[in-house]
């Protein structure tokens, strides 16, 4: 059920208002129709409350149109008094009936929206799935790494206390190293299942010089493996911004992969990936990945965040028009800027104060 935004404040002033059109109603000598305001009461009750408030409102508003007219001409009928009653009927009745509609029309337009938001986020969630897929080998190498080394170590302790005369303190450094190595695997360990995990995103306060340095650390192995050097310039005192930090990641590689692709035919040595983040002069923050490769055509740029573009032979097409989608989510932008060689892609996020969900 789609919640309608309420706050007790206006539900109070709502009970205040309809008294206070009954009471001049049903006690003043006024010859005209006081009662037609109650159609501001059921409008403002459809911002507050659900259907059924709406309609029971409608109800307790025709209720006491009635009820004021019974109250101040009991004694005497009257033609006009009593045109006017019905006149006021009918408003409050249209009015509730529009209100309701509109309500419904806005709950389900709310509905569509989160609906798309949830596809968007799942859509967000098998590319990223499908990323660490292609990024296997490297992260396996990367694990494997802190193992052989816990491997070593673990021998080297032994033998240290195999010895006739066993040597505690190189023992002891020795067990250190592994407890170090542990943690290392799983520390990669935790960041591939934050990244494979399927969780709605969560915007908090984080720092993009920390993602991009957490998502050069994924890929930087699949870097090394094709020749290509990668160059972080973080601008320092860079302010917090408030985002999802797996969905930042997931852009950050994304942009990251599709440099390391489009320079797949540089010569060796000359494949370079400068990634960035800067201060924006109009506010907010503002990350670049820039390459030496080919860089894009003019003709390619209108199309180039649009969905199933491509120029991959295995390429879905999909990895820009995700990155837009999560930055725009994020309050932000996304564009290729005109870079004299190579290609670079960039975006922008507000800096917010404080993190709304
Ligand atoms: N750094 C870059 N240099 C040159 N062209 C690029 C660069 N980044 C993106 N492109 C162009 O934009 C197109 C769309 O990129 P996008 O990441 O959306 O899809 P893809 O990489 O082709 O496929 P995938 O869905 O597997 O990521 C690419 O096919 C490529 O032509
Ligand atoms: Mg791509």
């Amino acid at each position: 059920m789609v919640r309608v935004q309420g706050s007790p404040l206006l539900s109070l002033l709502l009970v205040g208002l309809t008294l206070a059109i009954f009471a001049v109603d049903a006690f003043t000598p006024l010859d005209v129709a006081i009662a037609v305001m109650y159609v501001v009461v059921v409008l403002l009750s459809a911002s507050v409350w659900r259907r059924r408030g709406v309609i029971l409102t409608s109800a307790v508003c025709l209720g006491l149109t009635v009820l004021a007219y019974a109250f101040s001409h009991a004694a005497m009928f009257s033609g006009p008094a009593s045109g006017r009653m019905v006149v006021s009927l009918a408003a409050i009745g249209i009015v509730a009936y529009l209100a309701l509609r509109w309500q419904a029309a806005t709950n389900a337009l709310i509905a569509r929206e989160e609906a798309l938001h949830r596809s968007q986020s799942q859509l967000a969630h098998v590319t990223r799935v499908t990323m660490l897929g292609e990024l296997a080998a490297s992260i396996a190498h990367e694990v494997n790494q802190p193992l052989a080394a816990i491997t070593t170590n673990g021998g080297a302790s032994l033998r240290w206390l195999n010895r006739a005369e066993p040597d505690l303190d190189e023992a002891r450094a020795a067990i250190g190293s592994v407890l170090e190595e542990a943690g290392r695997a799983s520390e990669v360990i935790r960041r591939i299942r934050a990244l494979a995990r399927r969780s709605d995103p969560r915007h908090l306060p984080l720092s993009l010089n920390e993602v991009a340095q957490e998502a050069a650390r994924l890929v930087r192995r699949e870097l090394a493996s094709h020749h290509v050097s990668l160059n972080l310039d973080l601008a320092p005192d860079l302010p917090q911004v408030c985002g999802d930090r797996v969905q930042l990641q997931q852009v950050l590689i994304n942009l990251l992969m599709n440099a390391m692709q489009a320079m797949q035919h540089c010569a060796p040595g000359e494949a370079l990936l400068l990634l960035q983040t800067r201060i924006h002069e109009q506010g907010g923050v503002v990350c670049s990945v820039a390459d030496t490769g080919p860089g894009i055509p003019p003709e390619h740029l209108p199309k180039l965040f649009d969905a199933f573009f491509s120029t991959k032979e295995e390429g879905m097409g999909m990895g820009l028009p995700i990155c837009r989608s999560i930055i725009e989510t994020h309050g932000g932008r996304i564009w290729a800027g005109m870079p004299p060689r190579g290609a670079m892609l960039c975006f922008s996020l507000p800096v917010t104060e404080e993190c709304s969900a």
